[in-house]
């Protein structure tokens, strides 16, 4: 813990990465792990442009569900330390894969949602788009051309938005550590970007309750839950 809050004291330019667990302990499931949403659903009838094509009723319900899930869902001490870091100028970029919207309702203004946002929807067929302020219900469609709205998160098999992608390549070239939490590091490209700092001269420090791929090629490796390990690397700041 002392390592890793030295690195961050002393960061230049500190980015963090986050994946599902860090918004565990505000009960949102992770995908892999025990409980997690891929055991118990196939991702390949969910969330694929093919399953989309082939049952969107059943791809809608399936993200109205983890939308109503989610609503009820609070951010925790791991999104609210790190929305307080931005805050402070200790963190100057905060890059998730993950949908829920946690980190923003924490606070956090500088965020990359390189997966989408779980409450984004984009037309099937015109570019128009929109955002649910409640969970779907149905099958719900465009108000400029009536062809389906789909969830605008990003599927397997599809490319991430080249937007947001060059953004997050300028904040890996700025980076000298980035703090990566809660994350299996298997999807790519995001399981990549810690590397990135790390061949460009950077820092890496993981936290999780697990090793990944990436703890060998973390500088530091804390084990815990992100939302005890977050506030307590902060008191030592
Ligand atoms: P995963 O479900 O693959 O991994 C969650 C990670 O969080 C695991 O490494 C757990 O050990 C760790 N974890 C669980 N509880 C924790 C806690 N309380 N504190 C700290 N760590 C904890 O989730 P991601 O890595 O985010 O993509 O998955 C990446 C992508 O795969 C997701 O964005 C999603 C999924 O398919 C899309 O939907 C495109």
């Amino acid at each position: 813990m002392k390592a890793a809050a030295k690195i961050i004291s002393g960061a230049e330019y500190l980015i963090a990465l986050t994946g599902a667990g860090v918004s565990r302990e505000s009960n949102v499931p992770t995908f892999r792990g025990v409980d997690g949403l891929w055991r118990n659903y196939d991702p390949m009838q969910l969330a694929t442009p093919h399953a989309f094509a082939r049952d969107p009723k059943l791809v809608w319900e399936w993200y109205s569900w983890r939308q109503a899930l989610i609503a009820e869902c609070d951010p925790n001490p791991a999104h609210t330390t790190l929305a307080e870091w931005e805050a402070n100028a200790i963190l100057r970029c905060l890059i998730t894969q993950n949908v829920d919207g946690l980190h923003r309702r924490a606070g956090s203004e500088k965020v990359l949602e390189v997966h989408g946002d779980l409450w984004a929807t984009k037309c099937s067929s015109c570019g128009y788009r929109g955002r649910l302020d409640s969970p779907a219900v149905g099958i719900p469609l465009c108000p400029e051309c009536n062809s389906m709205l789909r969830p605008n998160v990003v599927w397997f098999g599809e490319s991430l938005n080249r937007d947001i992608m060059t953004r997050v390549h300028e904040e890996l070239s700025l980076a000298d550590v980035i703090l990566v939490v809660g994350t299996s590091a298997l999807v790519q490209p995001a399981a990549s970007f810690p590397l990135v700092v790390k061949y460009t001269g950077g820092k890496i420090v993981e936290t999780n309750i697990e090793h990944t791929p990436l703890t060998p090629a973390s500088d530091v490796h804390v084990s815990g839950k992100a939302g005890e390990v977050l506030p307590l690397l902060d008191q030592l700041l």
